[in-house]
């Protein structure tokens, strides 16, 4: 399949775009590149291959772009909370209007199919049921609320020709040179192998479904692969059911993981999105698809990898493995402007 793949050089998308090359996609990958600074380690196995690369921004990308490709992977978003919160204005700029008209031109060049990497927080608040891709969502951030009108929007673009699927992924972990320490898992990690201390704030009773960022990948795959009538129009919550987590667990197998890391739990809620989802219909309608990881084979992975390049403090606080303190250094050096457009 002739794959575009948008957001190449994020977490997800620098490891997705070299498997599906090594899978025999012809991919061109595009982004506009805010967290180029950061790259954490090379590894000539898993990124033997990359993609034809277009240096774009999401909002520019036209149906002419698009013609002649069978897929489109989006994953170009501001990719997390916090960021939404920051400019509610500019993530809807991007997140809800550039998704919404990138599947519109995606649809118009003839491209079959589009898949959205959505996310486990449109369901919010849960009540810690387990939430299934038919629950009501209920967005509590401008992030979560982005993801649910886009699905909303693009759902609506189906037809015989044109196939959406929606990815609602759970809180990833896991390796990647374009790293994020800004996800539970790895930031957690991180603290344990820089600091040698993990101290809550939260008594850690929120539940949070994780998922490898590997495994991620493979769903993208599996997406990409399955029948037509698998995937037409269909959510789905990509994890497994025995990875939802509460956050307490998530600190004590990576305290565990790292010899001589200290972990103390706090007292109060602390955050309040809680939930647990169930991940049945992924496993029973998505051909192939498996999660190969878990949390402590995660943390396992992060351990092996930090110690190989030597991560030291200052490599675990760099600006660039951290979404939002990477777009405030180029907002505060004016190096992009109100729109998150670059100057120069
Ligand atoms: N990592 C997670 O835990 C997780 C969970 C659920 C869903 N997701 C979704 O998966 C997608 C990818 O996530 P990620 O963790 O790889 O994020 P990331 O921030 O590492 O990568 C996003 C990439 O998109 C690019 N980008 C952002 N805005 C752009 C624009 N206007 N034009 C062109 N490129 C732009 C960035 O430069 C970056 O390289 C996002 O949509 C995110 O919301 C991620």
């Amino acid at each position: 399949m002739k794959v575009f793949v948008t957001g190449v050089e994020g977490y997800i998308g620098s490891l997705l775009a070299p498997l599906l090359v090594q899978h025999g996609h012809e991919v061109v990958g595009t982004d506009t590149g805010y967290y180029r600074d950061g790259w954490l380690y090379s590894d000539s196995k898993t990124l033997s291959c990359f993609p034809k690369f277009l240096n774009r921004d999401l909002r520019s990308i036209t149906q002419a772009d698009l013609e002649g490709f069978d897929a489109v992977v989006h994953l170009a978003e501001l990719s997390n909370d916090p960021l939404g919160a920051n400019n509610p204005a500019v993530t809807h700029e991007i997140n809800h209007h550039g998704s919404v008209n990138l599947a519109t031109n995606a649809k118009r060049a003839g491209v079959a199919r589009f898949i959205y990497t959505s996310s486990c927080s449109v369901y919010g608040l849960g009540s810690g049921d387990f939430l299934t891709e038919d629950s009501p969502v209920n967005p509590q951030t401008a992030y979560a609320e982005c993801k649910t009108l886009v699905e909303r929007n693009v759902k609506q673009l189906a037809n015989d020709r044109f196939s959406p699927v929606f990815l609602r992924n759970a809180t990833a972990y896991g390796a990647s040179p374009r790293m994020r320490f800004d996800i539970v898992l790895n930031n957690l990690s991180g603290l344990a192998w820089t600091t040698k201390k993990i101290t809550m704030t939260s008594d850690g009773t929120p539940w949070r479904p994780l998922v490898h960022v590997q495994d991620i990948c493979t769903a993208i795959r599996c997406a990409l692969d399955a029948p037509q009538g698998n995937i037409h129009n269909q959510t789905f919550n990509v994890g497994d059911n025995k990875a939802n987590y509460r956050v307490r667990e998530i600190a004590e197998f990576v305290a565990a993981e790292f010899p001589g890391c200290e972990l103390t739990m706090g007292s109060s809620a602390g955050d309040n999105r809680s939930y647990r989802v169930n991940f049945d219909k992924i496993h029973s309608q998505l051909p192939g698809f498996k999660c190969e990881w878990d949390a402590k084979k995660g943390a396992k992975e992060l351990h092996d990898i930090f110690s190989r390049i030597g991560m030291d403090l200052t490599g675990f606080e760099f600006r660039a493995f951290t979404r939002l303190k990477q777009l405030g250094h180029l907002i505060s050096t004016n190096q992009i402007d109100d729109h998150f457009y670059w100057r120069y």
